[in-house]
């Protein structure tokens, strides 16, 4: 039986995906790489650095560490000033009504997010008090497809993670509840989240009765 429900932020709360992919296009520019939004795939839900050597990989280029650490802040430096210009408004719809419909149904709701500007973004849209637990890129040694995050997520709200599902719109966030024995919600396309146990193309159409179906699913 669910008893728990996990969201990732960036895509499935909200659209910072594309505030990261313009944010790393522009530094992928910079660098002399071209960089879209297929490639963009690989980067959702994994850590900073890991994303940046996935898109020196792309155009063959070894740095230096501090040198890679003076990139990561760049990038940083301009999401942040992405986000900073957001809106409470800015949340997908639905979304805030389908998290209180969950609580309301007893089942405990919490955030699983590799950033670690999710504070921050919890904090613009005004909505740090709809989860029961929050657990952040700052709080993780192993990003997505790790397991670790959603299942520090569980120990927080105390539900075994076979009681639990995961809302992700990443391939390396669909493999972390996988590896975590959780079940999963994509949001997005078949072709990217397929993995999952229901694909649904916004947060908001997810409704209660999947939940009963997923349920019923072992
Ligand atoms: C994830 C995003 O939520 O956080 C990734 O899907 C991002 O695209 C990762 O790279 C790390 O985010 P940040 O804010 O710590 O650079
Ligand atoms: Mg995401």
């Amino acid at each position: 039986m669910i008893q728990a429900a996990i969201f990732d932020l960036d895509g499935v709360i909200v659209d910072t995906a594309h505030y990261h992919f313009i944010a790393w296009k522009r530094l992928a520019k910079e660098l002399g790489i071209d960089f879209t939004e297929k490639e963009n795939e690989q980067l959702k839900g994994v850590s900073r650095m890991r994303s940046l050597e996935i898109i020196l990989d792309l155009g063959n280029l070894r740095l230096s560490h501090e040198e890679m650490e003076r990139l990561a802040t760049k990038k940083n430096k301009w999401f942040v000033e992405y986000i900073n210009a957001m809106k409470p408004d800015e949340i997908f719809p639905g979304v805030k009504g389908l998290i209180q419909e969950i609580r309301s149904n007893g089942i405990k709701v919490a955030l699983a997010s590799s950033s670690k500007n999710a504070d921050t973004v919890l904090n613009l849209l005004g909505i740090k008090d709809y989860f029961d637990a929050i657990v952040d890129g700052t709080m993780i040694k192993h990003s997505k497809p790790d397991p670790e995050i959603f299942l520090l997520a569980a120990k927080k709200v105390n539900i075994p993670p076979a009681d639990c599902l995961v809302f992700e719109d990443a391939e390396a966030g669909v493999e972390a509840a996988i590896a975590a024995r959780m079940k999963c919600v994509g949001v997005g396309s078949t072709d990217q989240l397929g993995k999952a146990d229901l694909v649904i193309e916004k947060t908001g159409d997810f409704k209660m009765e999947q939940l009963q179906i997923l349920n019923l699913k072992s």
